[in-house]
């Protein structure tokens, strides 16, 4: 094992488990997760902030699940509309905000 330092400076983490009772992020949060990327990438933090899909986190009945770390920022009931917020949250404590090369 080796242990080293991330790659990115914050990473999101979308949760888009499908449950079979329905009680999940599933399809929402693979939509919340691709709006997410593309703001990202149009903001030109492609290389600080990752954004990543991720299994069940164990509070799916208050799901679409989003999670910021290393900030520990935890977001229930998530919809599109509330992408741009998160992002902003994200963006606090960045090293800079520089445009990609
Ligand atoms: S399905 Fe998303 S938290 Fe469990």
């Amino acid at each position: 094992m080796e242990i080293s330092q991330p790659a990115f400076e914050k990473y999101i983490f979308v949760c888009e488990n499908e449950r079979p009772d329905g009680r999940c992020c599933g399809r929402l949060g693979s939509e919340i997760r691709d709006l997410l990327k593309q703001i990202v990438r149009e903001r030109g933090l492609a290389r600080k902030i990752r954004v990543s899909r991720t299994g069940c986190l164990d509070v799916c009945q208050q799901g679409p699940n989003v999670l910021i770390m290393p900030d520990n920022i935890w977001y229930k009931q998530v919809t599109i509309h509330d992408v741009n917020r998160i992002l902003d949250d994200a963006l606090k404590g960045l090293s800079s905000h520089p445009k990609e090369s």
